[in-house]
């Protein structure tokens, strides 16, 4: 459908599937992948023989392992609130599209990643899938709507659990407490158990598919989104977040001094 450097766009009887492509990075988004990701979710959107949308990860490990984190660790103070906000604005589209969105989640999905997952209308994922918010493991916080959307459809207390510990769950898991909708063996039954379910919706008035998703959305209010982007603003001024970032890329466990 289109040729983008770390996006696979492709469709297929009324449904578009999009492919973050970065095996070797485990899908990591960077600056450059985002902007591909909207770039593609706009021609998803404008293309009227388009009615439904599928987003997973390249390969059979990663659906998409975060954020890049070696671009993270050179924000500071005057790009760290744009980053949130440009994150929050790309995945508001996957949230607020009239065309359901299924997310795929083929293996790890973390930070970012689980952020796009939490962004799509319904999530199918494998045996294999792993899900995580470890931003505080990095001094700072789930920045593209995390905090929002997970707390929505799971619950403050598990919610907070999941982003306090930075523990990563598994897809069993995820099923249990509402985070995916349902659960496949293996990686190669995601197309088809997402095709069936879109089938379902695809034999349904399209514009009322679209109203549900708008009329669902209204439910929440905006202001937290606001709130997370001043907190991680706030976030990207500390010596804990250079350290916790810094820790990764050098591999090694990371000293945080509260500061
Ligand atoms: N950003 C940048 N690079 C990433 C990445 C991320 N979020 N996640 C993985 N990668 C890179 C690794 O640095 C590595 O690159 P290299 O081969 O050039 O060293 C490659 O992807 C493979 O990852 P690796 O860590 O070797 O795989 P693993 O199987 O040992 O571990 C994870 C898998 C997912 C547990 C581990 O990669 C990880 O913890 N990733 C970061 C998750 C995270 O904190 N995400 C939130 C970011 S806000």
């Amino acid at each position: 459908m289109s040729s983008f450097e770390n996006i696979l766009l492709k469709a297929e009887d009324q449904i578009a599937t999009l492919t973050i492509n970065r095996p070797d990075k485990l899908n990591a988004i960077n600056k450059f992948t985002l902007l591909e990701l909207k770039c593609a979710l706009q021609k998803v959107c404008m293309n009227k023989n388009i009615k439904a949308l599928i987003i997973t990860g390249s390969g059979e490990k990663a659906f998409i392992a975060g954020a890049d984190i070696n671009e993270i660790a050179t924000l500071d103070e005057s790009n760290a609130r744009s980053f949130s906000e440009n994150g929050q604005e790309i995945f508001r589209l996957i949230e607020n599209s009239q065309k359901p969105v299924i997310g795929a989640i083929n293996g790890y999905a973390l930070g970012g990643g689980c952020e796009l997952a939490l962004s799509c209308h319904l999530r199918l994922a494998s045996y294999n899938a792993k899900f995580g918010l470890p931003e505080a493991s990095l001094g700072i916080l789930p920045a593209f709507g995390g905090t929002q959307r997970l707390t929505r459809l799971i619950g403050k207390g598990r919610a907070l659990e999941i982003m306090l510990t930075g523990d990563m769950i598994s897809a069993e898991r995820a099923l249990e407490i509402g985070l995916v909708n349902h659960i496949v063996e293996k990686p190669s039954d995601l197309m088809p158990s997402c095709k069936k379910i879109l089938d379902k919706i695809l034999r349904n008035a399209p514009l009322s598919a679209g109203k549900i998703i708008t009329a669902t959305n209204a439910a929440y209010s905006k202001e937290g989104y606001l709130a997370e982007t001043d907190c991680f603003a706030d976030l990207i001024k500390t010596d804990d977040f250079t350290e916790g970032t810094k820790a990764f890329i050098e591999k090694r466990t990371p000293k945080f001094i509260g500061s």
